[in-house]
């Protein structure tokens, strides 16, 4: 049977300790992955290059790292006890099914954001059933996602953060003074966040704990036209779903929406987003993710449908990316206005507001909110190259900024003169701080295969007429093509 690109990039991140269930042993637990070494330096290659483009290089954000398990109170001022819900049907054999994802899937018609009521229609109208069981599916129910426990000796409720920004919310004006900081400034988070999904799918694109890393820029109400660093991304080319756009295809398949090409300037200038803090926060994820070997084509910015945007928003915008299952949104961009800091001024009863030339301001949020394992999974679909003439395994093209070593390093065959002076390139190479790896079993063949397969861009292949001449030859991963070089410059050609 042939397999979907999803079970391939599966197969090999098994196999290649990318990534694996957690508690496999015991027989795992659905929506739970662990990264394994190779997925976990590909994870901190991209959590690195995150923080170096949006914390390091701008002076106006600091980054602060909070705790995964907050009380009640807080979730409560912020909605998500009351709201954050998914709509869920259960059948008479128990089976519990996410309802407008699941309509969404089958009856391609767009159903997120939906009322209950009107989902229970469109269940009826076209007779869906279980899809486990195939049996009745009762009444549609809003399922909660929040992740429950009790904390201390007299066990206080509390509950797992389903996103980072809590935090970010509630430490505001601690960072503000500590910090000395002026609006506009930003603070970033990353970290773990929680949801106890209904139907956990597709590897580790909608699993119950997940990476986030998410950035709040506080801005004045009346600077949110006045972006520091408008100037250096108006040009960015964005590829942008309106709204009209997505109401124009209501009856075809929700992914199949057409686009429009805009500069980050059309964007702002001709009011398709809010202000142009968020039409700079577009391009810069543009930006970001040319780093990370996604095409631009494969791209896309979805302004949210009314239905599936709260209330207090001035504009939703997500970033999706065009998987083999569809578009599937992988950055989360919100402009929530003064909602989070007005709860939690009313949930706590504590002053978060400004004093501004003797004004009490509450600053308004745009808030880009990237996920780490769906952006993951994505890098891997989309540098994920399969076998051919050239080559007899599959491989990723992962960006040398991502990919989990820079080299690797191999003695061609097993003499220990060959195996030593491979050593000794290994070590001087660790010590100048370059990631690389060293592989001395099997055929030479196999540990090219195994280097691909995780990405590897180069290797480096000490033979014996590196004896003789002191060179080594480097293979490129991508041409496949080997050149000579002398020993004492490869960790110089390595960097590059
Ligand atoms: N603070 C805003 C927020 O959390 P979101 O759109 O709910 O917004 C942001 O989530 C990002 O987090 C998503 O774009 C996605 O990449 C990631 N994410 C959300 N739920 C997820 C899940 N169940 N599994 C994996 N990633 C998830």
């Amino acid at each position: 049977m042939v397999k979907s690109l999803l079970e391939e990039v599966m197969t090999v991140s098994l196999r290649r300790g990318i990534l694996y269930p957690s508690a496999e042993i015991y027989g795992g637990l659905a929506g739970f992955y662990d990264f394994g070494p190779v997925g976990a330096r590909i994870r901190n290659n991209l959590i690195n290059l995150w923080r170096t483009r949006f914390v390091e290089s701008r002076d106006f954000i600091y980054e602060v790292s909070g705790n995964t398990i907050l009380p009640s109170p807080v979730f409560k001022a912020s909605g998500h006890l009351d709201h954050f819900t998914d709509p869920s049907a259960e059948c008479s054999k128990g089976h519990v099914t996410r309802v407008d994802q699941f309509i969404e899937e089958r009856l391609k018609l767009p159903a997120e954001g939906k009322p209950n009521k009107e989902l229970e229609a469109i269940i009826q109208e076209h007779k869906l059933r279980c899809p486990i069981c195939g049996e009745h599916l009762r009444e549609v129910k809003s399922f909660g996602l929040m992740f429950g426990t009790n904390v201390g000796g007299e066990r206080r409720e509390a509950f797992l953060r389903p996103e980072t920004a809590q935090n970010i919310f509630l430490g505001f004006k601690r960072v503000q003074t500590a910090m000395r900081a002026k609006l506009p400034f930003g603070i970033a988070q990353i970290g773990r966040s929680y949801r106890n999904e209904i139907s956990p799918r597709q590897s580790i694109v909608r699993v119950r704990e997940f990476g986030q890393m998410e950035i709040e820029y506080f801005i004045a109400p009346d600077q949110l036209d006045a972006c520091p660093v408008f100037e250096d991304l108006a040009t960015v080319p964005l590829n942008f779903v309106t709204r009209e756009a997505q109401e124009k295809a209501a009856n075809k398949s929700s992914t199949d929406y057409s686009s429009i090409q805009i500069t980050v300037q059309d964007a702002f200038e001709k009011k398709y987003v809010p202000n142009q803090w968020m039409a700079c926060v577009l391009g810069d994820e543009v930006e970001f993710f040319t780093l990370l070997g996604i095409p631009k084509k494969a791209i896309r910015f979805r302004h949210m449908r009314p239905e599936e945007t709260p209330h207090y928003s001035g504009g939703n915008f997500d970033l999706e990316i065009q998987l083999s299952f569809g578009w599937k949104e992988v950055i989360g961009n919100a402009y929530r206005r003064d909602h989070d800091l007005q709860s939690h001024m009313q949930g706590s009863q504590k002053d978060l507001s400004l004093d501004i030339e003797g004004k009490k301001v509450v600053p308004h949020v745009i808030e880009p909110s990237f996920g780490i394992d769906r952006i993951i999974y994505a890098i891997l679909e989309q540098t994920y190259r399969p076998q051919d003439e050239s080559r007899g395994w599959t491989w990723f093209q992962l960006p040398i900024l991502l990919a989990p070593y820079q080299a690797i390093i191999l003695p061609l065959l097993n003499r220990p003169e060959l195996e030593e002076k491979a050593t000794t390139l290994y070590n001087v190479c660790k010590q100048q701080k370059l990631a690389v790896l060293y592989d001395d079993s099997g055929r030479i063949g196999r540990r090219y295969a195994r280097a691909d397969e995780i990405g590897i861009p180069k290797a480096v292949t000490i033979d014996p007429q590196s004896l003789e001449d002191e060179t080594a030859t480097i293979r490129d991963r991508d041409t496949l093509k080997q050149t000579r070089s002398l020993i004492s410059e490869i960790p110089k050609l390595l960097e590059t």
